[in-house]
C-alpha cells in the first residue's frame, strides 16, 4: 500500500495571490497534483491534512475543488486551523467519508493500514485541541481493531519541536492523546500538518512526524534564533510505504520529477 500525503495547501480564490499577494498556491498544488498523477506505482489514496484554504470561505473551497479536483486518486480531507468546519463539509457533501454532522474525524477501511483522520480544529483559533469528545472517540476506534496497523492523520502536531512560535500553536489535549496511543501499539506512525516542515521524533510508543507544504515551508528558528518567516521551497508531497510489515516514508519536492541525471551503474 502507497499513501500520499500533502497539506497545507492554503488556497485562496480563483486568481487570487496568497502570502501577502506573492504566492500562487494553487499552482503549487496543481504541480503536486500534476506530480500525483504521474507517479508511479499510483499511490492508493492520498492524504490532505488541513489549512486546505487560507480563510476558510466557500469561494476557496470551490478553488479547491477546482485544482484538486484532478487528482486522480480517492483524496481524504481534514480540517486545519485556516478552515471552516460547516463550510468544508457543506462544500464536499459528496465525500461520504466525512460526518454529516460534528467533527470532521472518520475511519478509512478497506486497506492494509487502517487510516483514522482526526480533526484538530478549534474555530477561531491558530492551535489546535483534542478535547476529551476527540479523545473519546479516538480510544474508542483504536479499541474496534488493536490487531490492524493503523496510521493517524492530523493537521495540528501534539509534539513540541524547539520551533517556538509554531509550538505556541501547537495541540491542546496532546499530551492526552499520547497516552490514548501509547494504550494502542498497532499505531503504526502518526503524520500532521500545520509546521510547513519536515519533523519526525519518537513518540508514546509510535512515530509521529510531519511534512512540508505544498504552499511555502516556514523558515527553520531553533529556539528563537533564527528569522520568523516564511521561505520559497518547491511544494512537498509525502508518501508513506507499507512494506515488509512497516511503513517507511519519504518526502519528494515536486522540483524533483525533472531528474538531472540517471544512474550510470
Ligand atoms: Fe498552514
Ligand atoms: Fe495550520
Amino acid at each position: 500500500m502507497l499513501i500520499a500525503h500533502i497539506t497545507d495547501l492554503h488556497l485562496r480564490t480563483e486568481g487570487e495571490l496568497a502570502f501577502s499577494g506573492r504566492i500562487d498556491t494553487a499552482q503549487r498544488l496543481a504541480s503536486a497534483v500534476d506530480y500525483l498523477n504521474a507517479f508511479r506505482p499510483r499511490p492508493d489514496l492520498a492524504l490532505v491534512t488541513g489549512d486546505l484554504v487560507d480563510f476558510g470561505k466557500p469561494e476557496e473551497y470551490a478553488n479547491l475543488r477546482r485544482v484538486l479536483g484532478r487528482l486522480e486518486i480517492p483524496a481524504y480531507l481534514i480540517p486545519g486551523n485556516h478552515d471552516h468546519r460547516e463550510n468544508l463539509r457543506t462544500a464536499y457533501a459528496d465525500h461520504g467519508y466525512l460526518p454529516r454532522s460534528g467533527f470532521l474525524h472518520y475511519v478509512v477501511e478497506g486497506h492494509p493500514v487502517r487510516l483514522i483522520g482526526l480533526d484538530t480544529l478549534d474555530q477561531g483559533k491558530v492551535g489546535g485541541l483534542m478535547c476529551k469528545d476527540r479523545l473519546d472517540w479516538l480510544d474508542a476506534r483504536l479499541g474496534e481493531a488493536r490487531d490492524r496497523p493503523t496510521l493517524l492523520f492530523m493537521h495540528h502536531p501534539p509534539y513540541s519541536t524547539g520551533m517556538v512560535r509554531m509550538d505556541g500553536y501547537a495541540c491542546v489535549g496532546g499530551a492526552e492523546m499520547g497516552e490514548v496511543v501509547r494504550r494502542h501499539p498497532q499505531v503504526e506512525r502518526v503524520v500532521c500538518g500545520h509546521l510547513h516542515r519536515a519533523t519526525v521524533r519518537r513518540w508514546c510508543g509510535t512515530v509521529i512526524s510531519s511534512s512540508p507544504a505544498t504552499a511555502p515551508e516556514v523558515a527553520l528558528n531553533i529556539h528563537n534564533a533564527g528569522i520568523h518567516g516564511w521561505v520559497e521551497t518547491p511544494p512537498y508531497v509525502g508518501f508513506y510505504l507499507w512494506q515488509d510489515g512497516g511503513i517507511v516514508s519519504h518526502l519528494a519536492a515536486v522540483d524533483d520529477a525533472k531528474p538531472v541525471n540517471p544512474f550510470q551503474y
